[in-house]
């Protein structure tokens, strides 16, 4: 499958556009607690991992793509400072813009905050990054065009890490996960933020219609990316997904 044009919303495994509703937004000053609750604290290690697979790569440029709060960025400067870096943190969304700019004010010789579509980022030139990292957003966009786009600003040769749900591949115990899911999140969200559980219902629906694993890999390669690799994490729950563009 080589990148083409696509309707909005086609691969919105959501099943909502940000343009209809800014559900991050509304939930912005609760999202990282809120986190906590859901995963029982483990998106702490999630995002370590991937901020360790992220400095792991060979980059001086780096657009993150729906980058929330900034979770991921506070854990990956640690681990590339002192080096030629510039990172490029962006969102759709003011509201969790403004909370990542607040977090990482002391950071702002590195990183530059941006409010950008992942779908669309005309702003962004074509061939000017050397690395592309999206974590828990590519299940909440449109994700043809999200890959679309990050192939478009990738140089040849530049490198792709996704952290996204994916499957547990035992399936009972995937049945057991989706149903604490199905309960406890729209419950938890819904009590969480005072009666608004919209966030926590478009996220599970994302959780539910994402590609397993080798299915997102098979689709980043069909894509036209290079050396995919995914390491799947708390046995599956998310994974992992590294790819390069082709080209020096
Ligand atoms: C589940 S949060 C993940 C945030 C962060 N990456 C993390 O791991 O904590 C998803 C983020 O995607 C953003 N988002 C949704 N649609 C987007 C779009 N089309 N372009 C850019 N960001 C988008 C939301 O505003 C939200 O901040």
């Amino acid at each position: 499958m080589q990148p083409s044009n696509t309707g909005p919303g086609r691969l919105n495994a959501a099943g909502f556009t940000w343009q209809g509703d800014d559900v991050f937004g509304r939930i912005a000053h609760r999202y990282d607690r809120l986190c906590d609750l859901f995963s029982l604290g483990i998106h702490r290690l999630w995002k370590r991992r991937v901020a360790r697979a992220i400095a792991r790569e060979p980059w001086t440029v780096l657009l993150d793509g729906a980058t929330g709060t900034g979770d991921i960025i506070l854990r990956l400067l640690p681990d590339v400072s002192g080096q030629p870096r510039r990172i490029v943190a962006s969102d759709i969304s003011p509201r969790m813009l403004a909370i990542a700019e607040r977090r990482l004010a002391q950071h702002r010789e590195v990183v530059e905050l941006r409010q950008l579509d992942l779908e669309h980022m005309p702003e962004v030139a074509s061939a000017s990054v050397d690395a592309y990292s999206i974590s828990l957003g590519l299940k909440i966009c449109d994700r043809r065009l999200a890959l679309q786009e990050a192939w478009r600003v990738l140089r040849p040769g530049g490198r792709l890490i996704v952290l996204e749900a994916s499957d547990i591949p035992w399936a009972p115990l995937q049945g057991l996960y989706l149903g604490y899911m199905a309960v406890c999140m729209p419950l938890l969200g819904w009590l969480a933020t005072g009666g608004d559980a919209s966030a926590y219902r478009y996220l599970l629906q994302g959780i539910r219609a994402f590609p397993s694993a080798p299915q997102l890999a098979q689709e980043l390669q069909e894509f036209g990316f290079e050396a995919v690799t995914f390491e799947r994490l708390s046995l599956g729950v998310v994974a992992i997904h590294t790819a390069r563009k082709p080209g020096r």
